[in-house]
């Protein structure tokens, strides 16, 4: 777990000043008030007759308290949810098949594609994988190491990786700070780039290019395509 005393995060935002990047520029993303990410995965349970749901990293169960299916999964080493892993030592041992998967534990780009892609071994099929905070606004939402409280972590960095894949199909809903939308089927949208190495994108990259990276869509507009 992070330590995120004063001096730590003092001293990370002074390492990625000097080292990492200087660009200050935020983009404005407004984010509807009334549907979050809970609402998604509960229209989608709804919506499907969904009837297992794995949540990855569930903190005080603000999302894992309000889902209504007939199984739920809630794995995180620290608190909340029903199994007290890391989301690698669940998906060693885990037996079981899912219709819907949250990922919302370690945002790190890294840590993100490797839940995904154990993800995607143990989804139903016509399952959805749905990824949290995927569009920060300021490289300080998004900076590793952290130095901030509300971060949103390099989890982008994954799901523009994996918009480069022909089997998945990717979109980021614009609500409750992006929720990557994942579906394993022949990809309609494949982000073509000549980036070698995601991990060393940078905000300023994100910022220019963030709407054809993360392939947004509006609240309405994910509901009319889910
Ligand atoms: C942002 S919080 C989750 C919030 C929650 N899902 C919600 O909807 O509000 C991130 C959680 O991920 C957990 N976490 C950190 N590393 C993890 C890992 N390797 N595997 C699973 N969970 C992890 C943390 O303990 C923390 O509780």
């Amino acid at each position: 777990m992070e330590d995120l005393n004063f001096f730590t995060l003092l001293k990370n935002r002074i390492y990625c000043f000097l080292f990492i990047e200087r660009f200050n520029k935020k983009l404005q993303i407004d984010f509807p008030k009334n549907f979050q990410r809970w609402d998604l995965i509960q229209h989608l349970i709804d919506k499907y007759d969904y009837k297992n749901y794995l949540e990855i990293g569930c903190d005080k169960d603000q999302s894992f308290s309000k889902i209504s299916v007939d199984t739920k999964v809630g794995v995180d080493p620290i608190s909340g949810g029903n199994v007290r892993k890391t989301s690698d030592d669940f998906f060693q041992d885990n037996k079981q098949n899912f219709d819907i998967i949250f990922i919302d534990g370690l945002h790190h780009y890294e840590q993100v594609k490797k839940d995904i892609n154990n993800s995607l071994k143990f989804l139903n099929k016509n399952g959805f994988i749905l990824v949290h905070d995927c569009l920060p606004r300021t490289k300080a939402h998004q900076s590793i190491p952290r130095y901030r409280g509300s971060w949103n972590g390099d989890v982008w960095k994954a799901i523009v990786e994996l918009r480069t894949k022909e089997n998945l199909n990717i979109f980021t809903s614009q609500i409750d700070l992006g929720v990557g939308v994942i579906k394993k089927e022949m990809n309609s949208n494949i982000l073509k780039t000549n980036i070698k190495n995601f991990k060393d994108l940078k905000f300023k990259d994100y910022y220019y290019n963030y709407k054809n990276f993360m392939n947004i869509k509006s609240y309405e507009d994910t509901l009319k395509s889910v």
